[in-house]
């Protein structure tokens, strides 16, 4: 088939390269120069592993290539919208698509689908349907099919999620003949029979996506909550989810407390699904307090390296350990060190941090003035007053501690993540602060009596003297 792909972002250049790796003729389609060019020459806008020698593949067999508009006469079968909607101030703006809609509408032969992988306010879609049927009116030729196809993938493993999706959910706006259906399905043709190709409604698809993002965010602040109980009744929250995920109606993941979720999409469909109910004037109680259980963390961290720091930021120096909002991306988007270097340095802190990420320094020296950005872990641990882990790269979780607690001014440390071993810290001679974490207890394994019900091994904790 031949592809169209209007954005080249992290949603649109994995599904370009994706689709071109299928087999598919993939044109990507950018409007912004700067990224055209990096991209035609062979340098990737972003940083998602594995992605920059798919694409250059795709490139490299004549599957892929880059283009600032798609020309009439191309002869596409599908075209895919991936381009952002995020107004860069907490809420949607359709704009984008609409843009999109004018350059694809006219020039699409009959039997073409479009479809949205963009994420969509689920408002916007009746609009959205008319808008389309009445630019195809106007060229005097057949309606288009318009679908929806959300996209699930995470970053750090975007490229496998989309090769290997767990789902393929498609939404039918206007479809129906179904023939934007069959587009879609011959589309992920390389995905195996056995993944469920789920087709529904546009409504529902948008919801589908949706809903599966607010349920993630409620199950961190779900864990974010009970780590505060567990704080208030001497228990650690580690072992309290860890044994909760083994009923498999609740599921290990997504359970990890610390200083909550960022990125550009959980904070963001949060808050947008609070904003949005309230102006239709409905309430939505539950995904407000995800919402401000969420951003309380991030306030609750920085009071954890004052306390780790005798009481006061005022003068003290704090390194940060990370600052993309997880590991494994240059992702800086909502990233919870961004608020946290902004609130300690307003209570007087000098800020030091190191990412090992480099793209990443350099967009958040410009994003927050007066956050020191240094090359090395060392160069941000040495002297400081206090440590906070942000992001768990496995460079920190590896660090010597004993080490480390000889570059610190004050050997502490709040682990922003819960990711790191407190009694191995504190051994080192460091302190630990974490999130409903219980430290200078030793988990002593015991075996159950043998009996074939009762043969596994049990973990009890005992306190440490
Ligand atoms: C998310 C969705 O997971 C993905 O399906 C969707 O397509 C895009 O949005 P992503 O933004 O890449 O993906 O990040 P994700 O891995 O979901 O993590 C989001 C945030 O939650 C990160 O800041 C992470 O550190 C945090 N998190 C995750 C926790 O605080 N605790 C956890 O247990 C898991």
């Amino acid at each position: 088939m031949r592809i169209a792909v209007f954005g080249m972002g992290y949603v649109g250049l994995v599904s370009a390269a994706g689709l071109a790796s299928w087999g598919h003729e993939v044109i990507g389609v950018e409007v912004a120069r700067a990224r055209l060019e990096a991209l035609r020459a062979g340098r990737l806008p972003i940083y998602e592993p594995g992605l920059s020698s798919l694409v250059a593949t795709g490139v490299a067999e004549g599957h892929l290539r880059f283009v600032s508009e798609l020309k009439p006469g191309q002869g596409v079968d599908i075209a895919i919208i991936a381009v952002g909607t995020h107004d860069g101030d907490g809420g949607w703006q359709t704009q984008p698509i609409e843009s999109c809609l004018s350059a694809i509408v006219p020039n699409l032969d009959d039997g073409a689908a479009i479809v949205i992988r963009s994420t969509l306010p689920p408002a916007f879609l009746p609009a959205l349907r008319t808008l389309v049927a009445a630019k195809r009116a106007a060229t005097g030729r057949g309606p288009v099919p318009l679908m929806v196809n959300p996209e699930f993938t995470k970053e750090g493993t975007a490229v496998s999620d989309f090769l290997h999706p767990d789902r393929i959910v498609v939404g039918q706006i206007d479809d129906p003949a179904g023939l934007g259906t069959q587009c879609v399905r011959e589309m992920y043709h390389a995905i195996p029979e056995t993944t469920p190709f789920l087709v529904m409604a546009g409504e529902d698809a948008v919801l589908a996506k949706l809903g599966a993002n607010l349920f993630l965010a409620t199950k961190i602040s779900f864990a974010n909550e009970l780590a505060l109980l567990c704080e208030a009744y001497g228990a650690d929250v580690t072992s309290v989810v860890g044994a909760m995920g083994h009923d498999d109606r609740i599921g290990p993941k997504f359970l990890k407390a610390g200083i909550g979720f960022g990125g550009s999409c959980l904070p963001h469909q949060v808050t947008m699904t609070v904003r949005e109910a309230r102006l239709d004037g409905r309430s939505t109680p539950l995904f407000a307090a995800v919402e401000s259980i969420n951003d309380q963390r991030r306030y609750d961290f920085v009071d954890r390296l004052r306390d780790a720091a005798g009481g006061t930021l005022e003068g003290r120096t704090v390194a940060l350990l990370g600052l993309t909002f997880k590991p494994n991306t240059d992702d800086l988007r909502d990233a919870p060190s961004l608020t946290i270097a902004e609130a300690a340095m307003a209570a007087g802190a000098r800020v030091v941090a190191y990412d090992p990420m480099a793209p990443a320094r350099i967009r958040a020296a410009s994003l927050l003035p007066g956050l020191e950005i240094v090359d090395s872990v060392e160069a941000a641990l040495r002297d400081a007053d206090v440590a906070g882990l942000v992001t768990e790269w496995p460079e920190f979780i590896g660090l010597d501690w004993a080490e480390v607690a000889e570059w610190m001014r004050i050997p502490a440390v709040v682990d922003g993540r819960n990711a790191l071993d407190p009694d191995a810290v504190l051994a080192a001679g460091m302190s630990y602060i974490g999130f409903g974490r219980q430290v200078g207890r030793v988990a002593v394994a015991t075996t159950r009596r043998a009996a074939p019900w009762n043969d596994q091994l049990e973990w009890a904790s005992a306190a440490a003297d």
